[in-house]
């Protein structure tokens, strides 16, 4: 009898090792990312973790908006284990709808304090990673060709010469485009800031659906001035085409670009590690390799001399909390759906 039981409590434990190994063994070796920063960069990012960790990393780039609303359809059976960066207006509206979870993260001391203040918004559901101001770019080329004026304002973009000639993404699906519109509603206040998108309308020849498109096809040659991340024009300039950034003389908006883990992620121990992982120095120094121009949040990561100088642009105090929050990005949204974007041109 006590043999018996001995061969069976051998056997059961047997078995339960080899459950758990291979439990322990399937969770340790994935992770699902959402990524929303340019493809080069997250291409990167997974090479370099996979190198590092041997995680293999299931990779999808979408848009902020479109991650976000991606993240909020799949909330019941969550797929995604880690939302790596993109604006963080929606990283702190997923916060605030139980979409994300919190993690306090070692490498907290060794960051900058607007991306602990992004954390301190969202209950440490988010943290930044990046930093970077909102401006446009133009071809200088397709500027002369049609003997247009150089743009130096956001009002400049409304002179009647560019119709046709601007493009920027449609904030429902763009970070990028959402910030600019939120920008717009401080910097002009709200019947200024929609006086002004309906303006801008008039001279839109498309809303791309993600946020660098605007610059990248004036860099080829097909539009002339795209609303977007300065860093992102800079990418283009450093590509050698003829791309001109320019600081908009009102002052502008800027991001604090994130990275929150989903709630009951599959992957919970893989999602920290890479969270970790981001916020290193010598990771955050890589984003150059990939012509990420964007500012670090971590304290030593140095940044490439071709990086905007946020400190020489006029930036406004951008209320994260107020434009990030449910209600108001929801309300700002519909509302340019409906006064803007139904508008004739
Ligand atoms: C570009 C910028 C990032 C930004 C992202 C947002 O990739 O370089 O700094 O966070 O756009 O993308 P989206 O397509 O949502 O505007």
């Amino acid at each position: 009898m006590k043999a018996t039981t001995r061969v069976v409590t051998g056997g059961f434990t047997a078995a339960l090792l080899v459950a758990g190994f291979v439990g322990v063994a399937s969770a340790k070796n994935k992770l699902t990312l959402y990524c929303s920063p340019q493809i080069e960069w997250c291409n990167l990012m997974v090479e370099a973790f996979q190198k590092e960790t041997g995680i293999e990393v299931a990779m999808t780039r979408k848009s902020s908006g479109e991650t976000f609303a991606q993240i909020k359809a799949e909330s019941r059976n969550p797929k995604g284990d880690v939302w790596w960066g993109g604006t963080g207006d929606p990283h702190l509206q997923a916060a605030e709808e139980g979409l994300t979870q919190p993690y306090m993260t070692p490498m907290r001391p060794q960051l900058h304090d607007w991306a602990l203040s992004q954390a301190k918004s969202a209950d440490d559901k988010t943290i930044g990673i990046y930093a970077g101001a909102l401006g446009f770019g133009y071809n200088k080329e397709i500027l002369e060709k049609n003997g247009l004026p150089v743009p130096a304002c956001w009002k400049d973009l409304l002179k009647p010469e560019y119709k046709g000639h601007v493009q920027m993404a449609n904030p429902n699906s763009s970070g990028t485009a959402y910030t600019t519109l939120a920008t717009m509603v401080q910097l002009f206040g709200e019947d200024g800031g929609f006086e002004y998108m309906k303006g801008l309308h008039k001279n839109i020849n498309t809303y791309t659906k993600s946020g660098s498109a605007p610059i990248k096809s004036a860099a080829r040659g097909e539009n002339t001035i795209g609303i977007v991340f300065l860093h992102d024009a800079v990418t283009q300039a450093v590509s050698g085409f003829p791309i001109v950034p320019v600081a908009p003389c009102e002052g502008t908006g800027y991001e604090i670009g994130s990275m929150s883990i989903i709630k009951d992620a599959r992957n919970l121990e893989e999602a920290k590690k890479f969270y970790d992982f981001a916020l290193r120095k010598e990771i955050q120094e890589r984003a150059k390799e990939a012509k990420a121009y964007q500012v670090m949040s971590n304290k030593s990561a140095v940044p490439p001399e071709q990086a905007p100088k946020l400190e020489s642009i006029k930036l406004i105090d951008y209320d994260f909390k107020k434009y990030g929050s449910s209600d108001e990005r929801r309300r700002l949204l519909a509302k340019w759906d409906a006064e803007v974007k139904s508008l004739p041109k």
